[in-house]
């Protein structure tokens, strides 16, 4: 099982520190990182998964220090994620998307996704990853026309089409109505089971306290802090840092 390790990360944006010492590790559990708006969760993602060299502090999967990698090259070694923002291709097929992520080593011209990779065995993959997030259906519908919920689990096929070890979801049941959400939190269990470590980020209290194992409070930057649900929704300095956002 991966093991993720945040040693001491700090990151500065010019004169706004958005991350302070931030100290954590995981490893085989679904992890939850929340806090208030702004605490920096977005920001400790994008330096997880080389989207952001962090000023200050290491990171380090499987003992191999990954801070100072590209994206692409984190992918490689099997940290995948998604966007608070969903990004899928709005033009492609909800197909396509997913080969988009299956890791060709180039793409020659956009045809090569309706062409080159279409193989029997890129196809079988797509089947796979699609029956998993129970996305079958929608197999040659336009990425934009499905509604947040279906695109929310398109990008976790996208995602999974690169065969992540650790699998970073950045507010996964955002604008999700219950029974999505419920869904959603199911889909999330059943990859775990399958052995993905996973870490989300969510604003949805009731979604993170029943799906997450342990949970990290981030606030202003910094770790306030960190244990099982029971104990997070009774912490004094929790409750604050939420009141303090009202
Ligand atoms: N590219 C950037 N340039 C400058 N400041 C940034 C940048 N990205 C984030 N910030 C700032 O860093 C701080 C942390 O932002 P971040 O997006 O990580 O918070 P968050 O916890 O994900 O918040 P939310 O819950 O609203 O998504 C904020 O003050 C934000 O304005
Ligand atoms: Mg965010």
């Amino acid at each position: 099982m991966s093991q993720l390790e945040i040693r001491s990360v700090s990151h500065w944006f010019g004169g706004l520190q958005a991350l302070r010492d931030v100290t954590f590790s995981t490893s085989d559990e679904i992890l939850g990182l929340i806090g208030p708006n702004g605490a920096g969760k977005t920001t400790l993602f994008n330096v997880i998964s080389g989207f952001i060299v962090p000023t200050r502090g290491e990171v380090l999967l499987n003992g191999k220090a990954i801070h100072r990698l590209r994206a692409d090259q984190t992918i490689r070694l099997g940290l995948a994620r998604t966007f608070q923002i969903v990004k899928p291709f709005a033009t492609l097929t909800v197909e396509e998307n997913v080969l988009a992520g299956l890791g060709t080593p180039y793409y020659p011209k956009a045809e090569a996704l309706y062409k080159i990779y279409r193989t029997r065995e890129n196809l079988e993959k797509i089947e796979q990853m699609l029956e998993k997030v129970h996305l079958s259906e929608y197999r040659f519908s336009p990425a934009a026309k499905l509604p947040i919920g279906l695109q929310r689990r398109l990008e976790i096929a996208r995602a999974l089409a690169t065969h992540p070890k650790v699998l970073l979801l950045d507010e996964p049941a955002a604008g999700l109505v219950a029974q999505e959400a419920e869904e959603l939190a199911d889909l999330i269990r059943d990859l775990h089971s399958q052995g993905i470590h996973i870490i989300l980020i969510e604003h949805n209290m009731r979604f993170a306290m029943n799906l997450c194992q342990r949970i990290v409070v981030l606030a202003q930057g910094e770790i306030i802090a960190e244990g099982v649900p029971a104990e997070i929704q009774n912490n004094e300095k929790v409750i604050n840092a939420y009141l303090g956002q009202e």
